[in-house]
């Protein structure tokens, strides 16, 4: 550490660190336009100039680094006026009539500039006045009182203003207000590894351009918006809610739209969010989110929300009140319980439900109902790569902390495309491989941004044919396990019958030199037991058996390269939705209590066993909490005519969902940041949400509608279990109690949020290698084999309702077709295709691409309420991705 003065008092700073930092850390203010606090300096707005006894003239405190004994002044008259001096020049070329007027304080937007009448733009005019760092650094350098440029004309005032871009529904860039600071283009090249941002022209003509300097949508951007948190103006902001985005206050939530778990901070104003940005308090997400965590929470009308109860009479949903609907539920299960046992009864939670919610559930299914017929729609999926793990390392709760992935040196990515399922995530990805030097191994049939990361950098993206993945790893894996020092060590670590993994299926698609730079960088990796080794598997939504086989050919590696530690710390399982770990922990499986505890006796009934009791009558009623499966199961015609044969069908959820809509009783759920609760993010984070906004009508949290509906049935049934809570954290309370991973978390306790997680102290006890057995391809036979999953920009709730806004830029409404496919077919740029499996057809508009292989199509899974499950077939054993025929769909 090193010891400085800082205007006449004594500080300790790390030896190095950028001066300008450490004077704002400790309290004293200095103005610093083009800085962005741990990137490197730009030294460009010459805003930050200070005093350094013994250096020459003034400074900058951005390009200065902390030494010891270093005696800094950032309070002198002499610094101060320097100060002014540079941003006067700033001003001269902004809308700087209210920054350096003395009476701004008394305008009122409506009012004409008594100093200019020609003058239009300005502070008060602004969407960003009083919440703007130019305005503020004017402010605290006190520019009204200093003016240089008396009598003389602006240069901004001599031009007309450059065209600002309105265009796409997220974000708007009006250049005249930007003053060249470079703090964009750096946010998106330094932290994103976009570069959709570049710096065009020169000398007095620079600007800043999206792309090749057209529209923002027709670049790069992913609408991240870490771009908008570091500009100093009212250059680049957010669209939505531009002009009321003066909060009333600020609340620390958390992000539903993926297992990443990234802490937002939304901005509030009359119950209603109207302005997003990151929350530090999350160290994974930190200072970054996504599209999603940042725009996706006004992706629908309050209107849109469930806000009354809804009881189905003479076949139509009509409203009625809480007390109806809630005795209507009650008696008709505990009649159904009656008649046919509580085996008859069915529930499915959720991932998109909190812990306290998911809790309640299977706490009323297990001891009010007594049946053990509990699960979600993408359980199974979830349940066997928890097996797999389990099988590998003896839990499933691995302790690997997605902290660490930014600092490895050696990356495996198995996803379809983490840059949209995971984005945050992804971004970590990208930093290890930018700043660490990191090399990256993509295994994916699909092109996904990740990819840029891997060959460029050193790396290989192993792109196997679609349904190839588990093939693919269990090939590195027999790779790695046929050379001599990597099975040494293994062997060293514990781990035995190494032998078993040296054969593995072929790896269709994957070339075998590829495979062997692959495995070379995995064995580099096995050799240096001190370099930091991410394996990042995130599974599809669809397809169990895949997701099992290729977490068992994930776990090897880990194990093949760290031994009993690839499990405790390199392993990294993201599954697609929020809270499935949640889910999880909470017993919402039919093997499963609360804290995974195995169930005494014969499991209950998985998902698909439930859909197929239903179609079969042995199932009467179904309580859904939050789920969806007509958009995301398999088979949704064989889905809605096993709901359809119910005898009750009661939805807990804040959407009329295509689920609710079958529905009997629907009991009205608050918005998703209408809660309060938790979820358990992907490396166990429990993470919590924060009553944001308000209830629609008469919405209820999820929790009293359980709750409520539970006491009323443990009458009914005189189950005699007490179901009465007076909010989550009575019932977090509980869980702490039964589940001794969350014992710690604590509604009142902030110290743990963000950074605590569930693990219970668990370490891997096992360390087991394990055959894999890949999916078999089905030969091309004419078909092409069928992608879906998670994309990046078309909102969960848009998609529930079919809204044709969902996707607001428009980016995700088509199947991805190869070219050299789609010539074979004579299928044209923008044609509508058709996809066929014997069963459903999907008509949509095609793109061609070559993101997807040759012989694949991809279609997003939310792409109009996940009308592509209709094409998914169940799970049949190991067969590979489901086949479709496609052909051009004739224009008329
Ligand atoms: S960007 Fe800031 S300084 Fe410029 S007009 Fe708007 S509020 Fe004023
Ligand atoms: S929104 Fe994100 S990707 Fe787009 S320009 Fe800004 S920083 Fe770059
Ligand atoms: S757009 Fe904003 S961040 Fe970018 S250079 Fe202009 S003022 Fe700076
Ligand atoms: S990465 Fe996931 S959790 Fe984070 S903001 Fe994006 S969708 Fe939300
Ligand atoms: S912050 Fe130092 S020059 Fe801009």
């Amino acid at each position: 550490m090193a010891k400085l003065t800082i205007n006449g008092r004594e500080i300790e700073a790390p030896e190095g660190a950028p001066l300008v930092e450490v004077i704002k850390q400790n309290g004293f203010y200095i103005s610093s336009l083009c800085y962005i606090d741990g990137l490197p300096p730009y030294a460009g707005c010459r805003t930050c100039l200070v005093e350094i006894e013994g250096a020459p003239g003034l400074q900058l405190a951005c390009s200065t680094q902390v030494r010891d004994g270093m005696v800094v002044r950032s309070d002198t008259p002499e610094v101060k006026e320097a100060r002014q001096a540079v941003l006067s020049i700033i001003n001269a070329n902004h809308s700087d009539r209210c920054l350096t007027c003395h009476r701004r304080v008394r305008c009122m937007p409506g009012d004409i500039c008594l100093r200019d009448d020609v003058v239009t733009h300005r502070c008060v005019t602004c969407a960003k006045n009083y919440r703007c760092e130019l305005q503020t650094t004017n402010e605290l350098l006190k520019m009204e009182s200093y003016e240089p440029w008396e009598g003389e004309e602006r240069t901004y005032y001599q031009k007309e203003p450059p065209e600002p871009d309105r265009v796409n529904p997220f974000l708007e860039f009006d250049p005249q207000m930007c003053i060249i600071c470079t703090r964009c283009v750096r946010a998106c090249h330094d932290i994103r590894h976009t570069g959709a941002i570049t710096l065009a022209c020169r000398g007095y003509e620079t600007r800043i351009a999206f792309g090749v300097g057209g529209a923002v949508h027709e670049s790069n951007c992913d609408f991240c918006g870490a771009c908008l948190d570091v500009c100093p103006t009212a250059t680049l902001m957010e669209k939505p809610n531009k002009w009321i985005a003066r909060t009333e206050d600020w609340v620390s939530t958390t992000c539903n739209s993926c297992s990443v778990g990234c802490t937002i901070s939304m901005g509030v104003r009359n119950g209603r969010a109207v302005i997003v940005k990151p929350d530090r308090l999350n160290l994974v997400s930190d200072d970054q989110i996504c599209v999603r965590g940042r725009f996706h929470y006004d992706a629908i009308k309050d209107s849109e929300h469930l806000s009354r109860p809804l009881l189905r009479r003479d076949e139509i949903l009509r409203p009625s009140s809480w007390e109806e609907a809630l005795e209507t539920a009650a008696e008709r299960l505990a009649q159904l319980r009656e008649q046919h046992g509580p085996g008859a009864i069915a529930f499915l939670g959720s991932p998109f439900a909190t812990n306290e919610e998911n809790y309640l559930l299977q706490k009323l299914a297990r001891e009010i109902v007594g049946s053990t017929h509990i699960d979600f729609t993408v359980g199974p999926v979830a349940r066997a790569a928890a097996e797999a793990l389990t099988a590998a390392f003896g839990t499933e709760a691995l302790p690997g902390d997605m902290t660490d992935i930014a600092s490895a040196r050696t990356l495996l990515v198995v996803a379809d495309d983490l840059e949209s399922s995971h984005n945050v995530a992804a971004l970590r990805v990208k930093d290890a491989v930018v700043r660490s030097s990191a090399r990256l191994i993509v295994v994916s049939p699909r092109y996904g941004e990740v990819c840029d990361f891997a060959e460029p950098y050193g790396g290989v993206w192993l792109r196997a044919e679609a349904g190839g993945e588990a093939a693919a790893v269990a090939s590195l894996v027999a790779s790695l396990a046929a050379r001599r020092e990597v099975v040494a060590a293994a062997e060293a670590e514990g781990l035995s019958a190494v032998e078993a993994v040296t054969r593995a299926p072929k790896a269709p698609g994957v070339e075998t030199e590829a495979l062997e730079r692959a495995a070379t960088i995995l064995a580099q990796a096995a050799a240096d037991r001190e370099s930091g080794l991410a394996v990042i598997y995130a599974p599809n939504h669809i397809g169990a058996v895949a997701a099992g086989e290729t977490a068992r050919a994930v776990a090897n590696i880990a194990l093949l390269c760290r031994g009993r530690e690839g499990g405790a710390r390199s392993l990294h399982v993201l599954p697609v939705e929020a809270n499935v770990n949640g889910a999880r922990d909470m017993g919402v499986a039919p093997d499963l209590l609360p804290g995974r505890r195995p169930v005494e006796g014969e499991p209950g009934l998985g998902f698909q066993q439930i859909v197929e009791a239903a179609g079969g009558g042995s199932i009467r009623a179904l309580v859904v909490l939050k789920d969806n499966p007509l958009m995301f199961a398999p088979a949704k015609g064989a889905v809605r005519e096993a709901l359809g044969k119910l005898d009750l069908l009661l939805v807990i959820d804040d959407l009329l969902t295509d689920t609710a809509k079958l529905a009997h009783v629907v009991l009205p759920d608050v918005p998703a940041y209408g809660r309060e609760g938790t979820f358990t993010s992907a490396d166990r984070r429990v993470l919590r949400l924060r009553l944001a906004v308000d209830a629609s009508g008469e919405a209820r949290p999820a929790w009293r509608a359980l709750s409520e509906l539970g006491q009323r049935l443990s009458t009914r049934l005189s189950a005699g279990v007490e179901f009465s809570y007076d909010g989550p954290a009575a019932v977090m309370e509980e869980i702490g109690k039964v589940v001794p991973a969350y014992a710690p978390f604590r509604y009142g306790d902030f110290t743990l949020w963000g950074k605590g997680r569930a693990l219970d102290g668990a370490a891997p006890e096992r360390a087991v290698l394990q055959l894999v057995a890949a999916p078999e391809i089905a030969p091309a036979d004419g078909t092409f084999a069928l992608l879906t999953g998670r994309t990046l920009y078309t909102s969960l709730e848009g998609a529930c309702l079919h809204l044709p806004e969902a996707d607001k830029l428009q980016r995700e409404e088509f199947v991805e077709v190869h070219p050299a496919d789609a010539a074979d077919l004579r299928i044209g740029r923008g044609q509508q295709v058709a996809l066929a499996n014997g069963t459903a057809e999907l008509v949509l508009p095609v793109r061609l691409t070559e993101a997807v292989p040759r012989g694949a199509v991809f279609v997003p899974l939310y792409y109009d309420g996940g009308a592509v499950t209709a094409l998914v077939a169940p799970e049949d054993g190991l067969a590979g991705p489901p086949r479709i025929r496609l052909a051009a769909r004739s224009e008329d």
